[in-house]
């Protein structure tokens, strides 16, 4: 099976990274994480993965302690100003998804240059999760598309998967195929719920900061090896790649 086209990561284990190591607070997990995302931007770019797109702050992680919360807005709008060469460099084209206008003024305006800065690059698409929860984000699809009815310029008969997709924040970005989540917990925690119907889960027990290029190609092994039916008998499958 070919390499997957969008691979979809929940990078989990920053704070028990920085407890394991001894660190005073969880923070430092979360800048080492930062550099994981690094090594697997680079990666993905390397072995011609198109769209990578990773969760890095959910709706519910507002509900953080405000220290914490304020760290990773620190990082956000840091890594964002520090990393701006380096996706120059590789050709990655950044994008974000979720209610962004929750964020901090400062993260708004970094986002809002680096993903003007690098609107141009074609190798790959790094799309940021930020302030992003799959049910909200199907809400505000739906409202949007019930708006859409009630100013009559859509009919309820129009709405189908395609126009439902083209309302979500990923409109025409292609569904993942796989989902990688590390530090061994085996949820979804309401991370592109509609998007994932088709995906492949991979769990990995590694923890975010340690998070290597052979991980994400043992990850991708595991995918290869699997046979996507999408509903259909092996033999039908085979029928069709024959
Ligand atoms: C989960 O680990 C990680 C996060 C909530 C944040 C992910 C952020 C990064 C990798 C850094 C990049 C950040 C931005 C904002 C660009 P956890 O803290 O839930 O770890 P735990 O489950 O061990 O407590």
């Amino acid at each position: 099976m070919s390499l997957p086209k969008h691979i979809a990561i929940i990078m989990d284990g920053n704070g028990r990274w920085a407890k394991q190591q001894g660190f005073r607070t969880r923070i430092r997990g979360h800048e080492v994480g930062v550099e994981a995302l690094r090594r697997t931007t680079e990666a993905c770019g390397e072995l011609g993965i198109p769209y990578l797109t990773v969760y890095a702050f959910s709706e519910e992680n507002w509900a953080r302690p405000k220290a914490e919360v304020n760290a990773l807005m620190k990082i956000l709008v840091s890594s964002l100003k520090k990393e701006l060469p380096t996706l120059m460099k590789q050709g990655v084209q950044l994008q974000a998804i979720g209610k962004l206008n929750l964020l901090p003024e400062s993260a708004q305006r970094e986002l809002q240059e680096v993903k003007d800065a690098t609107a141009g690059n074609t190798t790959l698409v790094l799309t940021l999760a930020l302030s992003y929860g799959s049910r909200q984000e199907m809400l505000h699809a739906t409202r949007q598309l019930a708006q859409e009815v009630a100013d009559g310029t859509r009919t309820v008969d129009s709405i189908d998967e395609a126009a439902f997709s083209g309302a979500l924040y990923t409109a025409g970005m292609p569904d993942p195929d796989l989902v990688i989540r590390t530090s061994g917990e085996q949820r979804i925690s309401n991370y592109l719920l509609w998007q994932i119907s088709y995906a492949e889960l991979v769990f990995l027990p590694v923890l975010w900061p340690d998070f290597s290029k052979e991980h994400l190609e043992e990850a991708i092994a595991s995918y290869t090896q699997r046979e996507r039916r999408m509903g259909k008998t092996s033999e039908q499958l085979n029928e069709t790649t024959s």
